[in-house]
């Protein structure tokens, strides 16, 4: 069974806190690469990792993480895991800190100083690992956390809430991160309820909510392209009735047009049919529709 289960999976899970249902049947299965697991605050993110790490039980269902049991031996010994909150002791170096956690996941001690340069290199801290944690902004406490979650190169990392607390050099390291381990093959599972986060690195993506998927696939696929704002200059009243056959037009104050409902196909034709009407097109903006306008129309229907 272990060698044919996919790295995540999740089967029928339901979880309850007292009355609260935070997961909800839920089903889920990734194969490889960045999958994101995204839903709004609450949405039950969390709650699915704790359950996949063995950290807290799933009131019924199954499923696997690694290809063994969730928060067995033969599970753990496979993963690295990036909590949502956590804060290591300011008074400790960055080496001390992963000397511990090497110690933790009993990686064989002749072996830590070479897995410490490892993780130290692909995080950007190869030469802050002699300074205190108490001396890291935000983004470097983040980044050696994600060093302690890459400590002897799992096959399946699970982050959860990676950037929310980060600003926006500090999200753009992180994502060369992932993007660095999805080139060395490891799977990662990202918890996000950022949109923008979720759609710069994921092959694949789950929206959740109320502890269900409500939708799977790739994530242009899910969210396609509803809307284009249009900048152009010199667009004729004949240029604009042309355009109107793309789509519901909505004059920006910023002199710009969106179009709204084009298929996403459909905008070279619209770029032509501007440029036809004799305007002159300085940009064109694929719009997608926001999150929470995603979720209104997948629980409308
Ligand atoms: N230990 C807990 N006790 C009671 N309720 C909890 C506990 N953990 C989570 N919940 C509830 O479960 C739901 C899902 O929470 P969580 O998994 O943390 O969501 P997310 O990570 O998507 O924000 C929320 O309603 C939350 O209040
Ligand atoms: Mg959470």
């Amino acid at each position: 069974m272990a060698a044919t289960s996919p790295p995540i999976q999740l089967e029928h899970v339901t979880k309850r806190y007292g009355n609260v249902v935070a997961l909800n049947d839920l089903n889920l299965s990734v194969q490889e690469g960045v999958f994101g697991f995204l839903g709004p605050n609450g949405a039950g993110k969390t709650t699915a990792v704790k359950i996949l790490l063995g950290l807290t039980r799933a009131t019924s269902g199954s499923g696997s993480l690694a290809g063994g049991a969730f928060g067995s031996k033969g599970s753990l010994g496979h993963i690295g895991y990036l909590p949502e909150l956590f804060r290591y002791q300011s008074w400790l170096t960055a080496r001390e800190v992963l000397a511990l956690h090497c110690e933790l996941a009993r990686i064989d001690p002749a072996k830590w100083s070479t897995e410490i340069d490892r993780t130290l290199a692909i995080v950007g801290l190869a030469d802050r690992g002699t300074s205190r944690v108490g001396t890291f902004s935000k983004g470097m406490q983040q980044r050696l956390g994600l060093g302690v979650a890459l400590l002897d190169d799992p096959a399946v990392v699970l982050l959860d809430e990676p950037t929310s607390a980060l600003d926006p050099v500090g999200r753009h390291d992180v994502r060369e991160i992932i993007r660095a381990l999805r080139e060395r093959g490891t799977v990662v599972f990202l918890n996000s309820h950022l949109l923008s986060e979720v759609e710069q690195v994921c092959d694949g993506v789950a929206i959740v909510d109320r502890g269900k998927v409500i939708a799977q696939g790739k994530l242009d696929e899910l969210l396609g392209t509803s809307s284009v704002r249009v900048r152009a200059s010199g667009l004729s009243r004949e240029g604009r009735t042309a355009i109107a056959r793309f789509g519901e037009l909505d004059d920006g104050a910023d002199g710009a047009i969106t179009i709204r409902g084009i298929d996403r196909e459909r905008i070279p034709d619209l770029v032509s049919a501007i440029v036809g009407a004799g305007a002159r097109v300085y940009a064109v903006e694929p719009q997608h529709e926001t999150l929470e306008e995603r979720f209104l129309r997948l629980l409308g229907q």
